[in-house]
This record gives structure tokens, sequence and C-alpha cells, in this order.
């Protein structure tokens, strides 16, 4: 592995490399930050018009605008941190305010959420972030024990869909992101309520009416291959009205204040109203956990190809998979870190400096001064090539071992270092714990089962789309 280089984090106060002033320009207002979302969508596309700027400017630091720009956020003008060292800033709360910034330089209407700004959209110096956070945290010890056989039912019914699928006729195919919309719906609320909401007044619905709120928060962040004209006019300009999303998130609400009861008088101990809490375990399971796994799973299967090993570690268990058993595969570990790395699912973060401060890159720092918007593109930081030898690869076992350990405190996708862990203090991802786990669940139950697959492989809008073509069934498994 690389020498690995200090990154301290977002700088110290005491800049010890050159003091450089930030390059670029915000352009002529309006104007520009419609041309640059037009190049960030479609001239360039997102990885080449970060990378097309570093070597403009011969920095990784530099100042550019953000899409959706106009009419979409008031103000789209940030400073990009583009590498493993300036990236962490994001990270320090008492450096950035990280309130309203969840989805960037424009924030949905909190009609999408029943009038809440919910956890995800406060800074941690609000009092109500603390007490929701610490609810989720409840929640998800208390779920522990469940998440595991809960995952199996859901993903083994999954796989044989998919099994029937492909016997269905030859050249057939199964595509595993619509098959995943369904099953992670269904998983997730067995998982944290213990109700599986396509057996409620939901039915098959939910994974259609939670796409749909999802799609009305993202949209100005997404492209859909439709003419440019009318992507530009009905997804970046102008928010979606919240008021056709009404009905859809209702009927979610509904199953929420039913099935999650318990934790909503949990909610009251803490001194949350039950119904602010109850937006938050919507908003917390549909868009963090089912937007998160959306994008996660396709993305890991996009990766896999390392069978024999992961499934003879997990036969060394007995085949049991249980929590002991999931911790000793290191492959399989690894992977998913490496899949995590390669394509962090959330790629954007932003805060703003709470006060004038210094940024370091490798090799220059910069002033920064307070109010501005700093925004870090988050797959430029963890493929950086100063602290990954061959950053841009997918190494499948870079993780194991000793020295391959020490390279996770690299791995930012939980808007944290992996090393460490989320508090009620910061704005680290909740469920971190939750979305390993389950990104592991996933490889292991796909080689207990599978020897050998193809698929086709594509984009899809924040994500890879997976599409089976074959599967070779394991010689043996549990
Ligand atoms: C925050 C990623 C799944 C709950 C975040 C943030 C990221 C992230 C990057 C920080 C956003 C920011 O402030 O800039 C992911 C990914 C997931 C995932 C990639 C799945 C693949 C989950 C799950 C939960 C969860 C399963 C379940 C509770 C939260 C919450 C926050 C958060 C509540 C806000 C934290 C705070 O306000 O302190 N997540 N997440 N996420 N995530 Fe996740």
């Amino acid at each position: 592995m690389s020498p690995v280089i200090q990154a301290a984090g977002g700088g110290d106060e005491e800049p010890l490399l050159p003091v450089k002033k930030i390059p670029g320009s915000y352009g002529i207002p309006f104007l520009s930050p419609i041309r640059d979302r037009l190049d960030f969508y479609y001239f360039q596309g997102q990885d080449d018009f970060f990378k097309s700027r570093i070597q403009q400017y011969g920095s990784t630091v530099f100042r550019v605008n953000m899409p959706p720009g106009p009419f979409m956020a008031r103000n789209s003008q940030v400073i990009a941190v583009l590498d493993a060292k300036s990236f962490p800033v994001l990270f320090d709360v008492s450096k950035v305010e990280k309130r309203d910034v969840f989805t960037g330089t424009y924030m949905p209407s909190t009609s999408l959420t029943g009038g809440y700004r919910v956890c995800s959209y406060l800074d941690p110096s609000e009092p109500a972030h603390a007490k929701i956070k610490q609810l989720l945290f409840t929640l998800l010890a208390s779920r522990k024990s469940y998440v595991i056989p809960s995952f199996r039912t859901s993903y083994a019914s999954l796989f044989q869909t998919m099994e029937s699928d492909l016997a269905a006729s030859t050249g057939a195919k199964s595509d595993f992101n619509k098959l995943n919309d369904t099953t992670a719906f269904d998983f997730l609320g067995d998982a944290y309520f213990g109700v599986v909401p396509s057996s409620t007044r939901l039915g098959n619905e939910g994974p259609s009416k939670a796409s749909k709120w999802l799609f009305f928060q993202l949209c100005p962040l997404m492209t859909l291959g439709l003419p440019k004209i009318l992507e530009e006019l009905f997804l970046h300009t102008f928010p979606l009205p919240s008021f056709l999303a009404k009905s859809d998130y209702k009927a979610l609400y509904g199953y929420f204040s039913s099935a999650a009861a318990p934790v909503l008088d949990a909610a009251d101990k803490l001194g949350l109203s039950r119904e602010e809490a109850c937006h938050n375990l919507l908003f917390a399971t549909i868009f963090n956990s089912y937007g998160g796994v959306k994008v996660l799973f396709p993305g890991i299967l996009k990766w896999l190809a390392l069978a024999d090993e992961i499934r003879s570690a997990v036969k060394a268990e007995g085949g049991k998979v249980t929590l002991a058993a999931i911790e000793k595969m290191e492959l399989t570990k690894s992977v998913v870190y490496e899949a995590l790395r390669m394509d962090p699912p959330v790629k954007f973060q932003y805060g703003k400096a709470k006060h004038d401060l210094v940024i370091e890159s490798h090799d220059s720092s910069y002033m920064v001064s307070k109010g501005e918007m700093i925004f870090g593109y988050q797959p430029l930081a963890t493929q950086d090539t100063k602290v990954f030898e061959n950053g841009g690869e997918f190494v499948g076992d870079r993780f194991v071992g000793d020295e391959g350990k020490k390279l996770l405190k690299y791995v930012l996708w939980s808007n944290g270092h992996e090393t460490e862990n989320p508090t009620v203090r910061d704005k680290q991802c909740a469920g971190k714990d939750f979305v390993v786990l389950v990104g592991r669940l996933l490889v292991v139950e796909f080689f207990l089962r599978y020897d050998t697959f193809t698929a086709e492989v594509g984009t899809i809008l924040l994500g890879a789309q997976v599409t089976f073509t074959s599967l070779t069934k394991a010689t043996s498994s549990s």
C-alpha cells in the first residue's frame, strides 16, 4: 500500500503550507450558474466537471457554482474541496454549520415533511437534533437482533424471483434494481418496526409512493435522459409543487403512525412530540435508509467478483450468518468498504463556514470567510491517489490486514471517518453500523447462493443499474 500522507482534516488554525488565493470565479450572476449547471449535467458530466477544473486551476480547492442554481437555489456559489486532506473540514461542526444544507444549495419544501425541518437538516446546535438522533440510535439498537433474520427472509425471496425471471426463457434478464426497490421497502419496515409494510393498508404501493416522494426532493440533482429543455424547466429550475405528493406522503405516514407506535412512546419520554418524531421516523426510514439502500445495493453488486474466498470464509463459520461470523469475514468487509469508497452513495456534502477559517489541501492552504459555503464531491476525496494506491481502481482486498485497516479512516461515505462513530453532537450518519452490516449481508447471502453470475451494468438516476443475465447456483449452500 502507498505511504499514507497525514490528512489532518480541514486544516489547522496555523497554516503550515503556503497560503494561496482560492482559484476560480463565480462568473456573471444568473448566467454563469446556469452555464455551470449545463456543464455539470450535460456537457461535461459530474466527474469531468470537477476533474477538468482541477486541471485548469492546478488545485483541488476552487470556487465554482453548484447546480441546481437559479431559481431553485438562492446562492449557488461554493468552495469545492476535492482531496482527502481538505474534504474532512465538512465533518467538523465547530467549523461548519450544517443547517439546511443536507441536499445542498437548495432545500426541498418542508411541506414534504409535515412542516418540520427533519434531523438531516438540523445543525447539532439546534436542540431537536440530539433528541431525534438519540431516538434513532435507540431504535436501531433495540432492533439489532431482528436485522439478520429479516434481511435473510426478504432477500431469499428476491433471489428466488431473480431465478424464476431468468428461467422464464432463453435470453431472459432480471432487473435487480426493480426487485430491490420492492424488497428493501418491506425489509426496512420489518427490521425497524416488526411490521411488513406490504401486509398493511399500504399494500404493494409503498415503494412507488416512496420513490415519488423522494423524486420530489431530489429531482433538482437528477437527469432522466429527457430532452434537456424539459429537464431544465421541470426538474432544475422550479420546485415541483409539493401538493402533488401529499396523498402519497399521507399514506406512508399512516404506516409509521401505527407500525412505529412503540417508538413514538419512547419519543414522548425524550421530550419530542409524537408528530415530530413520526415525520422524522418516516424520513430516516424512507429518505435516509431506503434512499441509501436503493443506491448502495446495486453499487455493491456492480463490483462483486470474489465468490470463492467469501464463500469459504462463510463456510468456515459453519455456514451460519451471524454477527460474529460476519465480523470474521475480512474479505467481505473489505469488498463493502471498497464499494463505499469507489461509489459513495451520497456524493455531495455541504457546510457553511461558521467563522473565518483555513482549509488545507495536500500542497496549499486557503482562507475561507465566515458564511461561505464549502462543498465536497466525495468520490474525488475517497479516490485520492495521495492516500490510496491506484485510488481510481476497485481493489477488493484493499482493507484486509493491519495495513489495510489503517486506510479505513479515509473511507468517508457516512459523512465521517470510517474509524469513528456517529454521536448526537455531530452529523455523521446515524445508520452507519446498519449500512455496513446490510452491505455485508448482501454479499454473504449472494455468494452462499451463487458461484458465478453475469450482469449488465449501467447507470440510472443517482447510481448503478444492475440487470442479471445469468446465475450459477452454488454447489452447496446452507
Ligand atoms: C446522515 C449517508 C443510510 C440515518 C447521513 C449523511 C450521509 C449519509 C452522507 C450526512 C449528510 C450531510 O449532512 O451532509 C448514508 C448512506 C446510507 C445511509 C450512504 C445508505 C447506504 C442511513 C440509514 C439511516 C440513516 C440506514 C437510519 C437511521 C441518517 C440520519 C442522518 C444521516 C438520521 C442525519 C444525521 C445527523 O443529523 O446528525 N447519511 N446514510 N442513514 N443518515 Fe445516513
